[in-house]
């Protein structure tokens, strides 16, 4: 039988959606990538933004005809599914199933119930114990060079925007020895890079009695023999220690990057975000990293339009992006989620005109900053890790450097792809390098 999963969101949820394929493989699915094809249509969706909820709607309207004509059985899982539960079974009576962001595990088997019995289902328990976290087959599958490992799930912040507390649950961490043991598993496939990921990942560990810190964890990753490459998101400004700060100085093998949402640079923006910094402590942050490891790149998340954002309160943003000069940034419009603080206590009052226009000149500013920092790269050797093909074609391949800039560039006769290469920078654009491989191929020993 196939099995088609169609996934929206984070790096969490592409994570989920391949543990659900191995899930369904030991109940005798092979995934498809056409939905035609398909015996069970899985949506493994987002509800950060936008009308997320009329989306899973509409994507499931596409598909009720596959319901009637093949029988075949349909099921949504991750945020939405955790957010609406039993109200979406009641809108959309050609669905079989929706289960939540801890109930991946519950899978196979009601899937086998919608299918033998016809049983429709929900499951939208939040567990205190990691056991959901933990990969069904006892250890991750992977391909390429690059993995994604959870370390945590779910947060204990308050952001007034923000859905992810409602549907991810409050933090819970997985043990660091699970994690090390993962991590050892995949560098034996492989893997070079671990991607780290959780939605607060420097509180990990915190919940749980006698566990280790953020950095201690960091630490022992770093000891694993054939690692090259750690990284983590996201991280929230508040706890960003020192002893993460250190991290950056002290770990070989930690990349220099750091994403550090801001959201705003205006302080009674943040205020009403309930963010709980302000821009000083903020830029306090950064300074004292940029100041021990001045190479590490640093990329954040805006919000543009929050409710009662001013002319002015933008205009705070526009110059802290300038002060700053982020090595990359994503903007997003600000769109009320249903039952959020913010929702609840303020009027999405800036239109969507202007929403619209401050995205842009952000964009239009951090374009100019990204160009300028990427040009003054050309010309300087970078290692990267060969990812595949480049989406340029041309016989280029992509890869991305320690600072996570993609970089397209002509192989050499000694590059091959899943594994690090030198690379001499000739060009750049505001969002990618332009390269020529240079030298022979790094041995690992
Ligand atoms: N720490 C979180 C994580 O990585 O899981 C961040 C939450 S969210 C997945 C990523 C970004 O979406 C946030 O940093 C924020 O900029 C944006 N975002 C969240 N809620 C939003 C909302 N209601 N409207 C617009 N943007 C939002
Ligand atoms: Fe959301 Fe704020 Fe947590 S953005 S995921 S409530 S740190």
């Amino acid at each position: 039988m196939k099995l088609y999963v169609q996934t929206w969101g984070c790096q969490m949820n592409q994570l989920d959606s391949s543990r659900i394929v191995q899930l369904m493989k030991s109940a005798d699915y092979e995934p498809t990538d056409r939905v035609d094809d398909a015996d069970l249509i899985i949506l493994n969706t987002c509800s950060v933004r936008d009308k997320a909820e009329q989306k899973v709607y509409s994507a499931l309207g596409r598909w009720r005809t596959l319901k009637e004509e093949k029988g075949v059985i349909l099921g949504v899982g991750g945020c939405v599914a955790q957010q609406e539960g039993e109200a979406l079974l009641r809108r959309a009576p050609h669905l079989d199933l929706v289960f939540g962001t801890h109930n991946m595990h519950k899978l196979p088997q009601m899937v086998e119930e919608a299918r033998e019995a016809a049983r429709r289902s929900v499951e939208t328990a939040f567990y205190r114990d990691p056991f959901y976290l933990e990969d069904p087959s006892g250890l991750p599958e992977t391909e390429g060079a690059k993995a994604y490992v959870t370390i945590m799930q779910g947060c204990n912040k308050v952001c007034s925007f923000c859905i992810v507390p409602r549907v991810r649950g409050r933090e819970v961490s997985r043990s660091s020895d699970n994690i090390v043991r993962d991590v050892e598993a995949l560098v034996e496939r492989g893997v070079k890079e671990v991607m780290l990921l959780g939605q607060n990942v420097n509180s990990y560990g915190r919940t749980v009695e006698g566990e280790r810190s953020f950095p201690e964890l960091l630490e022992r990753i770093n000891a694993i023999p054939g690692i090259r490459r750690i990284r983590f998101t996201t991280s929230h400004p508040h706890d960003l220690s020192p002893e993460l700060v250190d991290a950056f100085v002290r770990l070989g093998n930690l990349c220099e990057h750091l994403h550090l949402p801001l959201q705003s640079g205006s302080d009674s923006v943040l205020a009403r975000m309930r963010r709980g910094y302000r821009l000083d402590e903020y830029l306090e942050r950064v300074h004292s990293l940029r100041k021990r490891r001045p190479e590490v790149a640093v990329t954040t998340d805006m919000i543009v339009g929050f409710p009662g954002e001013t002319e002015a309160e933008f205009e705070e943003t526009l110059a802290v992006v300038r002060e700053i000069e982020y090595d990359d940034m994503f903007t997003f419009t600000y769109s009320p989620r249903p039952r959020t603080v913010a929702a609840k206590v303020y009027r999405d009052d800036v239109p969507d005109e202007v929403k619209g226009d401050r995205c842009r000149r952000l964009q239009e500013l951090q374009k100019s900053i990204a160009l300028r920092k990427n040009r003054s790269l050309i010309g300087t050797e970078q290692e990267i890790l060969v990812e595949g093909p480049s989406r340029l074609g041309r016989d280029q391949l992509m890869g991305r450097t320690r600072t996570n800039r993609i970089v397209n560039f002509t192989p050499g006769e000694a590059t091959v792809p899943a594994e690090m290469a030198r690379v001499r920078v000739v060009d750049a654009t505001p969002n990618s390098l332009v390269g020529e491989a240079v030298g022979a191929r790094e041995v690992v020993q």
